[in-house]
């Protein structure tokens, strides 16, 4: 017996590319997708006729800074009239700005408006959200914002994968190795205890932190069993991609700056290119990633929102996707599979979703499309007429 069949449906698994599947129906029990092409005499708890409209896998951000208070428009419009990001970042500003602001939110406040960041992305079909610490940078705001991202999951009835992120930013007046150290020694150890996250994350740049410290800390994460994330190569080019993909990292995350070894590199490990180009748009002055040379090289290509106060206010994975095709020239297959199967990739190289298949978790959404494209095409227009976590309707 399943609990669910939709009859009726055009089926588009996006495994490898954007086809159809021959079957017709697909079939839910406990929560996992059970089979396709359904006879009509199975029995099962409800039936929905899906009248010809598209099923998709729901939706993966693999990259955000979702849980943040305050914003940071003055700084933008600074930008626009000349300020760059590193300088304002240097001059106390950027993410020790939103730093200041979330320490200063209660649980509560911080809570509602971090559901209030992500209420779009999940609207549109989210049904995977990563969510990063790394605007608390002290013991109880980390903890604080990675319990909020706990929090957020049944409220939305999604899943959150939350991303231990507290080498993000050097909070003043701490030293880098002094901080680092903490980082590495204390803080990793207790959110690993505490389960409050099993990924981690660095953001090795000239503003913040160093390859070598990339070394220490993932060192140390591998050996509490995490998985391994880090933005590398964004404002420029330090070789801390090749680091990460020594360690044979999950993903890479930027890396507008990063050079054909750093590919070579990321092609050996397996690591998936995470591509953000909100972020790279609002900043303004980066160049593109190497997107034919991840391609030659076969590397798997994700793409996600950022969504942040400081580099990428726009909390649309479509836009990002249909961005990353204008911008950067990937196809509507790359563009589509890397808000799916390959952002499942980057979270988690075993992740149980992002795709239909038979025994995959059953996160999906129902859409009135002719065809996948549509959503890239037209991004802004398009929402789920039913989006379902888990085998149940959200
Ligand atoms: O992914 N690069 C570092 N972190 C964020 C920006 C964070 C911020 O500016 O608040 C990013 O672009
Ligand atoms: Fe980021």
């Amino acid at each position: 017996m399943f609990d669910l069949v939709i009859d009726n449906a055009r089926i588009y698994p996006l495994a490898q590319d954007l086809s159809i599947l021959p079957a017709r129906s697909m079939a839910v029990a406990g929560g996992r997708i059970a089979a396709f092409d359904i006879p009509p005499t199975e029995e099962s708890r409800l039936r929905l006729d899906a009248r010809g409209q598209a099923i998709l896998p729901g939706l993966v951000d693999c990259h955000t800074h979702a849980v943040f208070a305050g914003d940071r428009l003055e700084e933008y419009l600074a930008r626009l009239a000349g300020a760059n990001y590193a300088g304002q970042h240097r001059a106390g500003g950027g993410i020790l700005k939103t730093v200041h602001a979330t320490r200063q939110a209660s649980f509560a406040q911080l809570l509602d408006c971090s559901l209030k960041h992500v209420a779009p992305l999940v609207a549109e079909g989210v049904t995977t959200l990563e969510i990063k610490s790394g605007y608390g940078l002290d013991h109880d705001s980390e903890i604080k914002i990675l319990t909020v991202a706990a929090a957020m999951a049944p409220i939305l009835k999604i899943r959150i994968v939350p991303t231990f992120l507290g080498a993000h930013a050097v909070p003043v007046p701490l030293k880098r190795q002094a901080y680092l150290d903490w980082v590495v020694d204390e803080m990793l150890p207790e959110v690993v205890a505490l389960r409050l996250a099993r990924s981690v994350d660095i953001f090795v740049d000239r503003i913040a932190f160093t390859p070598e410290d990339l070394d220490r800390l993932f060192e140390r994460a591998q050996a509490l069993s995490c998985r391994l994330h880090a933005h590398t190569d964004q404002l420029g080019h330090t070789g801390a991609t090749r680091r990460a993909a020594r360690w044979k990292a999950c993903s890479c995350d930027h890396l507008e700056h990063a050079a054909p070894e750093d590919v070579r590199a990321l092609a050996e490990s397996g690591t998936v290119a995470v591509l953000l180009p909100i972020a790279s748009s609002f900043l303004g002055d980066a160049p593109p990633p190497p997107v034919a040379a991840l391609r030659a090289a076969g590397v798997p290509i994700a793409i996600a929102s950022d969504l942040n106060p400081g580099t990428a206010p726009v909390a649309s994975l479509l836009w990002a996707s249909a961005t990353a095709i204008r911008l950067w020239g990937l196809t509507p297959t790359e563009a589509l599979l890397g808000i799916t199967r390959q952002a499942a990739r980057a979270l988690d190289p075993d992740a149980d979703f992002g795709t239909l298949a038979v025994g995959q978790s059953a996160d999906f959404g129902i859409w009135d499309i002719p065809r996948p494209e549509s959503l890239l095409y037209a991004p802004a227009s398009h929402r789920p007429v039913m989006s379902f976590f888990q085998g149940a309707l959200r």
